[in-house]
């Protein structure tokens, strides 16, 4: 028998834990079906390890993280989540979005322009406005609050490098988020165009963040990966959830150097649906699916993305995706336990 795979569960607020756990459910029966095992252990992150411990990333947390072969995580408000990403130096942050071809009707856009989109965010996760030095204070014209975008050269050529390996493997455009028309001492272009030299089948497309937001809705098929700072590449992923329907769906996974990672949905804790077992578990499980990938569980990847294609085939969807005529609401509950099942059949 292998050694088993430590994952730790960091439900958070919101829907954190319903989504976490839901995704849990499958995960595990997956393992029985592959044949490996799972360790999973608990923990405290955002207001429930503020509440207990006076911190939102209690040093608890981060102890059972360190050593783990990846961290599943829900939702918190604020407090915790880039502690998190900063402790583990989690600098890549992958954001797939590609529509599932039974939903396509569920985007912003018309069928057909969404309909084999294949886009691959690539976000800069520990740096940027999120940050640069930022306080509140006065001066003699009045109260102000100030953050800071400040980014090391390096920061932005590691990212380059990871942008442009995917790329590379993928169709070879890379798109580059900037904004560099107001903001010129943050050379995004020039640096990963440098980087570049040692990827001679990537074409590298600078792109103003902009006209980026603007020609993903117009035409995202023109798009393969997206490489973008902090602040932007969060704005420019939620755009994703338009495209595919509903950002319940879209997944995430943050690594470091290392390859150890955080995998978590890009939605946030939704509190006006918290609790009532009706958020779509599907960006988490999406999450699951990274994770598997990373592991080199490539079988049981792929199990799990056919299970959860034929279960909204059959026409099963959660509210958030407002379904019609023949198509069946189902709670988060029931959408799990379909997927288990048909993983098992
Ligand atoms: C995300 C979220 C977070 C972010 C929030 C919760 C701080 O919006 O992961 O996209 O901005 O990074
Ligand atoms: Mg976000």
């Amino acid at each position: 028998m292998t050694e088993p795979y430590r994952v730790v569960a960091l439900p958070g607020e919101g829907i954190g834990p319903e989504v976490v756990d839901a995704s849990l459910k499958v995960l595990v029966y997956l393992a029985k079906l592959e044949g490996f095992s799972l360790v999973i252990d608990y923990a405290l992150i955002g207001q429930p390890a503020f509440n207990e411990f006076g911190k939102f990333f209690p040093d608890q947390t981060a102890k059972l993280c360190e050593g783990a072969d990846g961290i599943l995580f829900g939702a918190v408000t604020r407090g915790g989540i880039l502690e998190l990403r900063q402790h583990f130096d989690f600098f890549i942050n992958f954001r797939p979005v590609r529509p599932f071809e039974t939903l396509l009707d569920k985007s912003s856009l018309q069928s057909h322009k969404i309909q084999g989109a294949d886009i691959l965010f690539v976000r800069e996760l520990v740096s940027g406005i999120y940050f640069g030095p930022s306080g509140r204070t006065e001066d003699d014209s009045g109260y102000y609050g100030f953050h800071t975008m400040k980014y090391y050269d390096w920061q932005i050529r590691r990212i380059a490098k990871v942008a442009l390996g995917k790329a590379k493997e993928r169709r070879g455009l890379l798109t580059v988020a900037h904004k560099e028309n107001a903001l010129p001492q943050i050379p995004w272009s020039r640096l990963v165009q440098e980087e570049a030299e040692h990827f001679p089948d990537v074409i590298v497309e600078p792109m103003l963040v902009d006209n980026l937001a603007m020609q993903l809705v117009r035409e995202p098929k023109r798009f393969d990966v997206i490489l973008a700072g902090n602040l932007f590449g969060d704005i420019l992923s939620d755009i994703g959830g338009a495209l595919v329907g509903s950002i319940g769906l879209l997944p995430s996974a943050s690594l470091n150097e290392r390859g150890f990672g955080l995998y978590e949905a890009i939605h946030g804790t939704a509190p006006d649906i918290a609790g009532k077992g009706i958020a779509n578990p599907l960006g988490t499980m999406g999450a699951v699916v990274l994770m598997l990938q990373q592991w080199g569980e490539t079988h049981a990847a792929i199990k799990l993305i056919q299970a959860i294609e034929k279960v909204l085939a059959l026409g099963y969807r959660t509210a958030d995706l407002a379904p019609q005529g023949q198509e069946i609401l189902v709670n988060a509950e029931t959408l799990t336990e379909l997927i288990v099942q048909q993983l098992g059949s």
